[in-house]
């Protein structure tokens, strides 16, 4: 008898498709990255990014409440301080009163169930758009995993749910848990962006923000390859992960997304924790660039990828696409 296998019998309709589906994606897989502007009442579209702001408080905790309703039930925030807050040890980060403070407790203050998940790291505050304080032309990773465990902390006191450090320092996510543990935060989480590599898809997101690495006359490196990752590698991806969950990580994360799915897979079989995935700025304008010009179908497209994401290993995706994934899929 031949085909002994027919294989195309479990395609047969969309009821057998959906009975045999191996990955399911819902609204509570995804977590949402917010920009946070000072003032009030502000709502600045970001131009590389078309459908995403920059907003003020009052605009976000709106739109925090718009999410929860749809099923979103994390989100991350970074914020854009005025330039004259800026320095190079970053004090800004653990100003009590300071935007990322205020934006913390806003949200839990609106929608306490939501996860907040505030980003760690000196960029925002950094008068040279580093993630860390620099000595002698150097990123120096001791005194700046002081600062990021200070910042965090300062986070946890505003109210966060989880910390997210995303600067790729040595040591940072031990000294953030002990941080947190000696100042009786014992229940905030830290999701780790643990294998972050050097990448060009972030140009966006630095746009946005306005954090990108500054030229300068002073002899300072104009990109980030002494602490994030070279693109090229992938067991050091595993290594990263390895370390930040023995150094006490309840999540670890992979970024970019599309292009690094091997190793999103890879991190899945090697940790037990759950691993996030950051589809991150430009990987959210290439889609918005083609679909403007017709080229690809977007809603499809969108879909499509991040049931690819999930199915490589994520449990969760953050995605500024959230927000129509999350109605494309009701
Ligand atoms: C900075 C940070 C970056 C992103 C998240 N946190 C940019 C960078 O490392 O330069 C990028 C996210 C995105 O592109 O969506 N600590």
């Amino acid at each position: 008898m031949f085909p002994l296998r027919r294989n195309r019998r479990l395609r047969t309709n969309e009821s057998i498709r959906s009975l045999v589906r191996e990955t399911n994606l819902s609204p509570q897989d995804f977590m949402f990255p917010m920009f946070i502007a000072e003032g009030k009442g502000i709502k600045t579209e970001i131009p590389s990014m078309p459908g995403i702001y920059r907003q003020s408080i009052d605009g976000t905790v709106k739109e925090v409440k718009e999410l929860w309703n749809l099923g979103v039930k994390a989100v991350n925030l970074y914020v854009k301080v005025s330039e004259n807050l800026k320095d190079n040890t970053g004090k800004e980060a653990w100003n009590k009163d300071g935007l990322m403070q205020q934006s913390i407790k806003a949200i839990k203050d609106a929608v306490p169930e939501m996860i907040v998940m505030p980003d760690v790291a000196l960029d925002p505050y950094s008068i040279y758009g580093h993630d860390g304080i620099i000595e002698n032309g150097q990123i120096i990773n001791d005194a700046t995993v002081d600062a990021l465990t200070q910042m965090s902390i300062s986070h946890a006191e505003a109210g966060a749910d989880f910390v997210a450090p995303s600067d790729m320092m040595d040591g940072r996510i031990l000294a953030i848990r002990n941080g947190l543990e000696e100042n009786g935060f014992h229940n905030v989480g830290i999701m780790s962006y643990s294998a972050k590599y050097a990448s060009a898809f972030y140009g966006p997101f630095r746009d946005a923000l306005d954090s990108a690495p500054k030229e300068s006359t002073e002899a300072i490196p104009k990109n980030k390859k002494t602490y994030q990752m070279d693109y090229a590698n992938r067991i050091e991806a595993i290594k990263e992960a390895i370390d930040d969950v023995d150094e006490g990580a309840d999540i670890v994360m992979v970024k970019p997304g599309m292009a690094y799915l091997d190793i999103v897979r890879e991190v899945k079989d090697n940790v037990d924790v759950p691993v996030a995935v950051y589809h991150v700025s430009g990987e959210y304008a290439m889609i918005k660039a083609a679909a403007e010009k017709g080229w690809l179908d977007h809603d499809k497209i969108v879909l499509e990828q991040l049931f690819c994401i999930k199915r490589a290993g994520a449990s969760i995706i953050s995605t500024y696409f959230a927000k129509e994934a999350a109605k494309l899929l009701q």
